[in-house]
Formats: structure tokens, C-alpha cells, sequence
């Protein structure tokens, strides 16, 4: 990819991905087109029908996501100053990172769950909110200032069952734990939509840097985990090297099986198994590439593995 100030990240995500996406024109279209706002409402802090009735008082034209019941969309762009946001009834969250919670059927019956990079705690408080505090939650990140806002999230929004740790993930002790999640660090091409900035130093080494440390972290995850437990990954890239490459390398050295992802009215198309001249393993398949043009979101990937 060309790196100077005039080439738009916009037309450098089209350029790299036309040939694997499915409607190029839609694709094209949409990532021009800013994202709508979009918000969790946490229901430990107050009934969702109250909530919501009193954010309609600012924005009758508040919805609901077709394929989750807490995650809406505003017109509004200042509702991190509202009443609501102040004491924790709402969290301001994309909606495909609303999604790798609901890949756990039954979550709310788990009873220990590690969330491995954690900052700032947009899907540690959704799971915390599904499990209506039980159970036991570890909320870890090797970032030291990213921590504040973690704690200030957790706290605001009235989290009781999370503890929070600061440590690089590759060198996290060996815990056991029911379900790990794993939103690692990525190139974030995904959120083009939302940041809508040009990139002065695009740099095609960026995925192959990143892919190192995504490997790094889920081959720990998957080392400490044990039989039967759920191992979600999941990334706001675009790029196949850090998803499916990522997915297809761990299947080459660690016992786990993938299981596929389905989000009632949600699109997911499923992993792509080749990229670049390079075959990746068939079973990536089961991995879920959500498309920006497909249900009017940023880009995501996520992959749901269960130990062997
Ligand atoms: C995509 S963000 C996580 C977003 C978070 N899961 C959420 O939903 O709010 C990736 C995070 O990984 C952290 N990180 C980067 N390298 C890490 C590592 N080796 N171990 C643990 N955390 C790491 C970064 O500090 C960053 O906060």
C-alpha cells in the first residue's frame, strides 16, 4: 500500500480488499459514509425500558439492532455528557464489538471468564452486565494507562464481580478460567468509518508486527487453557494476516477446534482460506468476517475455539 499524506486510508482498504469483497460498489459506498452512534445500555444500573425512555426524550429516533437486544443506535454524537452516561446506565460502544459476548450461548452461566486485553472494558462490562455481576471476571491489559479508564468504566457503570491485573498476556500465569476472551491489538482498518482520518504512515509491515503478537497472545490462551473451555478472538481489521492467518497458524500448533458463529439477523461471512498466494487451513471457514456494507457497522472478525 502507497504511503503519503494524500492517499486516503478509505481508498487504501478499497484498493487492498476489492478483490475479496463480495459488492465492491456497496463496499465503496459505505465506507464513505460516517457511523451512525451506537450505545449499550448496562442493565446494572437501572430497568432498560426506563433507560431508554428517557434517552427518547432526546432522541425519538433511538434504535434497536436487529440482532441484540441492548445495543442501539442515535443520531446524537454528545451522549457522553447526558445524565445517563454520567452514572453508568449507558455505555458508548460500537456495535460489532458488541458482538464477541454473544458468540457464548448461556454466558450468564459461567462462572469464570478472562477478558486478556481488557482496555478500556467496552466488552468486559457487557459480559459483566450478562452475568448481572455473578461469577468472577479477570480484566487484564499490559497497558498502564489504558487502565484508568478501564477502572473508571468498571466503576461508573456499578461492576462488582471484575478484578483488574496489568500484565503482558504472553507471560499471564497459567489460570483457569471457563471462557477467555481475546480482542487483541490490531492494525484497526476496521474502524475507518469512525475515524475517518487519513493515515500518514501506512505501512504494509504494520500486519506482519501485529500478526506476531496476536499469535503470542492466543498460543498463551490456548496453552493455559483446559479441555472444553471457549477461547473467542477477535480483531477490527480487515486483514486476512491478522484473522484467518492468525486462526490458521494456532490450528497448526494447538489443540483446539473452531465452532461456527450465528447471530440471529446479524450477516456474518464466513473466513476466507486463502489470501495472497497463501492457503490457510480449511476450518477457518467457521471464523465470521462482518463486512461494513452488510449491516451498516464497522468491519470485525471473530473466531470461537473450544480447547480439545
Ligand atoms: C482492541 S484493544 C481492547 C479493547 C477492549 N477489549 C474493549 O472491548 O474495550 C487491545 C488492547 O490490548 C492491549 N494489549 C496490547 N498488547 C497486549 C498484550 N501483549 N497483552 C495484553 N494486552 C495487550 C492494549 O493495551 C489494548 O488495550
Amino acid at each position: 500500500m502507497k504511503s503519503n499524506k494524500t492517499y486516503s486510508i478509505q481508498q487504501g482498504i478499497i484498493d487492498r480488499y476489492a478483490s475479496i469483497v463480495d459488492d465492491k460498489e456497496k463496499f465503496r459506498e459505505n465506507i464513505h459514509k460516517p457511523l451512525k452512534k451506537s450505545f449499550r445500555i448496562n442493565t446494572l444500573k437501572g430497568d432498560k425500558e426506563d433507560t431508554l425512555l428517557n434517552l427518547k426524550t432526546y432522541d425519538d429516533s433511538i434504535s434497536c439492532a436487529k440482532w441484540y437486544d441492548n445495543g442501539f443506535t442515535t443520531k446524537l454524537d454528545n451522549l457522553g455528557s447526558s445524565i445517563e452516561h454520567f452514572v453508568g446506565q449507558i455505555y458508548i460502544q460500537e456495535l460489532t464489538s458488541m458482538i464477541p459476548p454473544l458468540t457464548i450461548p448461556n454466558l450468564n452461566e459461567y462462572e469464570k471468564i478472562i477478558d486478556c486485553c481488557a482496555a478500556p472494558g467496552s466488552k468486559t462490562t457487557q459480559i459483566a452486565d450478562i452475568m448481572q455481576n455473578n461469577g468472577e471476571i479477570i480484566a487484564n491489559d499490559k497497558t498502564h494507562s489504558r487502565l484508568k479508564s478501564l477502572r473508571g468504566n468498571l466503576d461508573r457503570l456499578g461492576i462488582t464481580n471484575t478484578t483488574v491485573t496489568l500484565r503482558d498476556f504472553r507471560s499471564f500465569p497459567n489460570t483457569d478460567a471457563d471462557a477467555y476472551f481475546v480482542d487483541v491489538p490490531c492494525s484497526s482498518e476496521g474502524t475507518i468509518r469512525k475515524k475517518n482520518t487519513i493515515k500518514k504512515n501506512w505501512n504494509e509491515k504494520d500486519y506482519g508486527r501485529f500478526s506476531k503478537i496476536q499469535k503470542g497472545i492466543l498460543e498463551r490462551v490456548c496453552e493455559m487453557a483446559n479441555k472444553g473451555n471457549q477461547i473467542i478472538y477477535s480483531t477490527c481489521t480487515f486483514a486476512p494476516e491478522e484473522n484467518e492467518g492468525v486462526i490458521s497458524a494456532i490450528l497448526e500448533t494447538q489443540a483446539v477446534k473452531l465452532k461456527k458463529i450465528n447471530i440471529e439477523n446479524l450477516k456474518i461471512e464466513e473466513g476466507r482460506t486463502n489470501w495472497m498466494n497463501q492457503d490457510y487451513d480449511k476450518e477457518v471457514k467457521k471464523c465470521a468476517r462482518i463486512w461494513p456494507h452488510h449491516n451498516n457497522t464497522d468491519a470485525f472478525f471473530i473466531t470461537r475455539m473450544e480447547k480439545c
